[in-house]
C-alpha cells in the first residue's frame, strides 16, 4: 500500500459537515437515490465507471458494498485508487472524491449485511456479479437453491461480498450559480499532509 494511504489524515469536520449538509439538501429536495454515486476504477490502462450506493461516511471516508469478484471488486483489489462523483442536479450541487481504497473490516461488513432484507442477502449469494448469465431462469434457480440452503437459519455474509472505504485525498464541492459562474471549493492535502481548502475557477 502506498505511503500516502498510510499517512493520509482523517477528513476535517468541516468537510464531513459540508458533505452531510449537501446530502440532506438532496434528500429534502426529493432527489431519486441521493446516495447514488458514480464509482470510477481502473484496470491497467482501462478506466471503468458505474453507480453504487453510499452506505456510510465519516472522517475515515465513503463506504459502499459490493461483490469482491465483480469487475470493480477485482479492479480495487489490484489498484487501490478510486474516484466518486455525486451529481445532485436538482439542487445544482456536485461532490467529487478521489482517494485510496481499503476493504472494510469483516465485523463492519457483517453488521451491515445482517441489517439487509433477507431477499437481498440471498441475492448476494446467488449473483455472480459481472459474470456471463445464460438466462434469467438460471438466476432464479440459483436464488431458489440458496433459499433452500438457508431455509432454517439466518443468511450469513458470503465470503465474496464486502465493503470498500474510499479514503479521500481530495474532496471538491461544486455549487451551480447563474451564467455558469459556479463556485468550486477543493480540499486536498498540502506538502505537510494537512487538509487545505482552495477556491477554483469554475
Ligand atoms: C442506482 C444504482 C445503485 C447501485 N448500487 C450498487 C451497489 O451499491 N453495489 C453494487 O455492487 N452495485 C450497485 N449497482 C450496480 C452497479 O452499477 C453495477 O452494474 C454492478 O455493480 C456491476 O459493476 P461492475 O461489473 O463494474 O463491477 C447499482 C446500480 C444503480 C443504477
Amino acid at each position: 500500500m502506498p505511503d500516502m494511504f498510510e499517512t493520509s489524515p482523517p477528513l476535517p469536520d468541516k468537510v464531513v459537515d459540508t458533505f452531510r449538509d449537501g446530502l440532506q439538501a438532496a434528500k429534502n429536495a426529493g432527489i431519486c437515490e441521493p446516495t447514488a454515486m458514480t464509482l470510477a476504477t481502473r484496470e491497467a490502462e482501462k478506466v471503468s465507471a458505474r453507480t453504487v450506493l453510499l452506505k456510510h461516511f465519516d472522517q475515515q471516508g465513503f463506504v459502499f458494498y459490493t461483490n469482491l469478484n465483480s469487475n470493480k471488486g477485482r479492479h480495487l483489489t489490484q489498484h487501490h485508487n478510486a474516484a466518486l462523483t455525486f451529481a445532485w442536479l436538482e439542487i445544482e450541487q456536485q461532490v467529487l472524491v478521489e482517494g485510496m481504497v481499503e476493504q472494510v473490516a469483516d465485523a463492519e461488513a457483517d453488521a451491515y449485511f445482517a441489517g439487509r432484507p433477507r431477499d437481498s442477502q440471498i441475492g448476494a449469494w446467488a449473483s455472480l456479479q459481472s459474470q456471463p448469465l445464460g438466462s434469467r431462469q438460471e438466476f432464479e434457480q440459483a436464488i431458489a437453491d440458496y433459499q433452500q440452503r438457508f431455509s432454517d437459519q439466518p443468511v450469513p455474509r458470503p465470503p465474496h461480498w464486502s465493503g470498500f472505504r474510499v479514503k479521500p485525498l481530495m474532496v471538491e464541492f461544486w455549487y451551480g450559480r447563474e451564467f455558469r459562474l459556479h463556485d468550486r471549493f477543493r480540499w486536498q492535502l498540502d506538502q505537510h499532509n494537512h487538509w487545505q481548502c482552495q477556491r477554483l475557477y469554475p
